[in-house]
Order: structure tokens, then C-alpha cells, then sequence
């Protein structure tokens, strides 16, 4: 008989979304012994979270996420707000026993996300944070290649994130659709939004940082707020570049912006060994490109793998389809909650976990203290 998996879910915009999504498909695609049920939606405005509920097939609503904490039918909080409510509904979820998969990043900083680590291994819950990209299946298969020592010696890892959304000087800051804009919402700009899930894929492939050199930019100094009507300051990076290194010696090289014209959501990364060098788009999420130095000269160069083979060989692909077809950006939401099912299954610990999600937020913070102050800064480790 299978088991319940209660889920309570805190927000219902861009991530709502997607996680309900990934709720419902699954059990269709990754059968376990616990069935995903939609309890309870939540957001301040009950006219609006109502239609949100009924449209993804959430049980019932509620308008304060305190008095969701606290329901005894509910088994995970799902944590889709902006960035500065996550500690605050985190800890009090762990207080009332409740597994939390949380959004990225994990907090505003690592002084947040160590109290959300103390408590949830304080009340041993179950925890995951959704750094997806990790969940596409190019990506993983690169994880699997480093892992099997293919690369050999790490050289360079160079990853980007950009976008051009906020070019607009009279693009207002805060409230709905513009809180990453509000950094008394969102923490920073680019750094936690954009380069956490490069950083978070670095770690994962590589390794931790042990220090890092990094620039900011804010290129719109003032813009109208939309919470309190006032032009006010604007507190977050626009654009930050940074070098680092990483423990295993190799260089780090990453870049994010909202300036970049004509891109949308372009996160690439690279990573070249001694044996061989990997790449990845965004753009072109199923193709993993692999240059193996150890080919036969004549044919040796840069192969474009379609990740679509639905043997072992290409991981989650044997839940889908047939061979050579593609899934999309959500599937990577899928994954991440059919790995925490499986975790739960076989009593290990889901990762991301909000132990490992600090390390992200570490090199976030030598982030911001090394552009505030322009010097190389040592990453804390977790
Ligand atoms: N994993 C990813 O790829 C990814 C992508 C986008 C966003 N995110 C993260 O997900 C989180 C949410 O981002 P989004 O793009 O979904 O934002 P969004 O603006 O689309 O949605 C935020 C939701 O939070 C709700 N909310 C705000 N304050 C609340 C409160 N006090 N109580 C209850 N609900 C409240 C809003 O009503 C809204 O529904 C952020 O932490 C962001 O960094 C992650």
C-alpha cells in the first residue's frame, strides 16, 4: 500500500508552478511507495490562490503560511516565496516536524542559512533544496563522467548566467514580479539569483571554492518601488564577474547579468580536464558536448552527445519516452522530487540538502563581501 506524501505549498507564482507540476507527473513517471497529494495551497490573497489551487488540484487553501506550518495533515512544506521569507517559514516548519523543500537560494545569506541548517537537523526533517539544474539529465551525465575520473585533472570551470530583463531604467523595484529587484527581498541581485545555480552546479561537479575575487555593478542606481511609491535605492548587483579558486586547484571563472541583450536565460558552463573538456547550454539542455583528447587523432574533436538514450547510460531518460526524444526545463523539477522520494524510500539523505545548499551560500557571501570591499576573500567552509 502506498504512502501519503502531504504537500503543503507556500506561494503559487513562477516556482508554484513548477513544482505542482512536477507533483503531479510524478507518480506517472517515477512509480515509489508514496503517493504526492496537493493539500493545501498558500498565499496572502485567498481570491487569488483559490483559482491557483483549483486549476493545479490543491485540496484546500490558506492565506497565512504560519497557520500551514502547524497542520497536522501536512508532510512537506514547499517553500516558493521571495528569498527573504525562506528562513523564517523554514525554521518554524522544522519546529512543527515538517520535511522542507526549500527554493533557492537557501537563504539571504550564510548567517540565515546556518540557523535553517541548525534547525532542520535539530528536529531531523527531511530536506531538499531545489538547485534543479543538477536534475538535467546533460548535467548529470557530466557529474557521472567527472565522478568516473574521465577529465582527470581539473584545469577550469567558467560558467555564465545572463539575462536582459531589467535593462529598463523605469522599471520599477519590488512587490509582485519585481521583488528581485527589492534587495530587502531577494538579499542581492544576479550573485543569489542567477550565479547561485552556477555555483551550485560547480560545487556539485567540482568541488567547494576556497577563495574568491569578485565585482559588482549596479547600473540603475534609483527606481520607484513599488511598495512604498518613493524612488528609492536600489541594493542589488546588476552584474557580477567573479574568479575563484577551488579546492582542487582548478581556476574559476563566472559571469551574471540582467544587462545582456538579447539573452534570456543563457547559463552555460565549462569545464576542461587534462583528458577531456565538457560543455553545456541552458539553450540546448539535451545536448552534453564532450572533446576526449584520448580519441584517435583523426577523428578526435568536439562531440555533441544528444542525452535522450533511454538506457543507463543517460540518467532519468528511461522514464520517458523513446530514444532520441526530448524532455524540457520542467522535467528537472520531476527529477528533484522523484530523487527526494527515493531518498525517503531508502532512508538517505536527499540532496541538495540545506547542509550542502549553505555551501552555495558561502561563496555568495565572499561574493558580495569581496566586491563591497575589493580584495580576494576566503569562502567559509560548511
Ligand atoms: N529553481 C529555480 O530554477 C528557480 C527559478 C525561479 C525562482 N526560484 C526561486 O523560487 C522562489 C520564488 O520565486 P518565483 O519566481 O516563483 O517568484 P514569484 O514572484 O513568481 O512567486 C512568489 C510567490 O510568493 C508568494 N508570497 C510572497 N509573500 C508571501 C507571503 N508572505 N505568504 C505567502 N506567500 C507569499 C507570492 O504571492 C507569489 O505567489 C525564490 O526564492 C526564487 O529565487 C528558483
Amino acid at each position: 500500500m502506498s504512502k501519503t506524501l502531504n504537500v503543503g505549498m507556500i506561494g503559487y507564482g513562477f516556482m508554484g508552478r513548477a513544482h505542482s507540476n512536477a507533483y503531479r507527473q510524478v507518480g506517472q513517471f517515477f512509480p515509489s511507495s508514496y503517493r504526492v497529494v496537493l493539500k493545501a495551497a498558500c498565499a496572502r490573497d485567498a481570491a487569488k490562490v483559490k483559482p491557483f489551487a483549483d486549476q493545479w488540484g490543491y485540496e484546500s487553501i490558506e492565506t497565512d503560511w504560519r497557520k500551514l506550518v502547524e497542520r497536522k495533515d501536512i508532510d512537506v512544506i514547499d517553500i516558493c516565496t521571495p528569498n527573504n521569507l525562506h528562513k523564517e517559514i523554514a525554521v518554524a516548519a522544522a519546529a512543527n516536524k515538517k520535511m522542507i523543500l526549500c527554493e533557492k537560494p537557501l537563504a539571504m545569506n550564510g548567517i540565515e542559512g546556518k540557523e535553517m541548517v541548525d534547525a532542520v537537523e535539530k528536529a531531523g526533517v527531511a530536506n531538499m533544496v531545489w538547485y534543479n539544474y543538477r536534475r538535467i539529465p546533460a548535467v548529470t551525465l557530466a557529474k557521472r563522467l567527472i565522478d568516473e575520473g574521465k577529465l582527470g585533472r581539473i584545469f577550469h570551470y567558467r560558467a555564465k548566467f545572463l539575462q536582459d530583463w531589467t535593462i529598463k531604467a523605469d522599471l520599477p523595484q519590488g512587490g509582485q514580479g519585481l521583488w528581485r529587484l527589492d534587495v530587502a527581498a531577494a538579499g542581492s541581485g544576479v550573485s543569489g539569483d542567477l550565479l547561485a545555480h552556477c555555483i551550485d552546479t560547480a560545487i556539485w561537479l567540482n568541488g567547494d571554492m576556497s577563495s574568491i575575487c569578485s565585482m559588482t555593478e549596479t547600473f540603475v542606481k534609483e527606481r520607484l518601488h513599488t511598495l512604498t511609491g518613493k524612488v528609492e535605492k536600489v541594493g542589488i548587483d546588476d552584474a557580477c564577474i567573479f574568479m575563484g579558486k577551488f579546492n582542487n586547484g582548478s581556476l574559476a571563472n563566472f559571469e551574471s547579468t540582467r544587462y545582456a541583450r538579447g539573452h534570456k536565460a543563457l547559463y552555460t558552463f565549462e569545464i576542461n580536464g587534462e583528458n577531456m573538456s565538457l560543455f553545456w547550454d541552458l539553450h540546448d539542455l539535451h545536448r552534453l558536448q564532450v572533446f576526449d583528447y584520448r580519441d584517435e587523432g583523426k577523428i578526435r574533436g568536439w562531440k555533441s552527445v544528444h542525452v535522450t538514450d533511454n538506457s543507463p547510460d543517460h540518467p532519468y531518460m528511461d522514464k520517458w519516452w523513446v530514444p532520441g526524444l526530448a524532455i524540457g526545463y520542467d522535467a528537472s523539477f520531476t527529477h528533484q522530487v522523484a530523487d527526494f522520494i527515493t531518498a525517503l524510500e531508502k532512508g538517505e539523505r536527499p540532496l541538495p540538502d540545506f547542509r550542502d545548499a549553505q555551501r552555495t551560500q558561502l561563496v555568495l557571501d565572499a561574493i558580495l563581501d569581496s566586491a563591497k570591499n575589493g580584495n580576494w576573500v576566503q569562502v567559509k567552509q560548511v
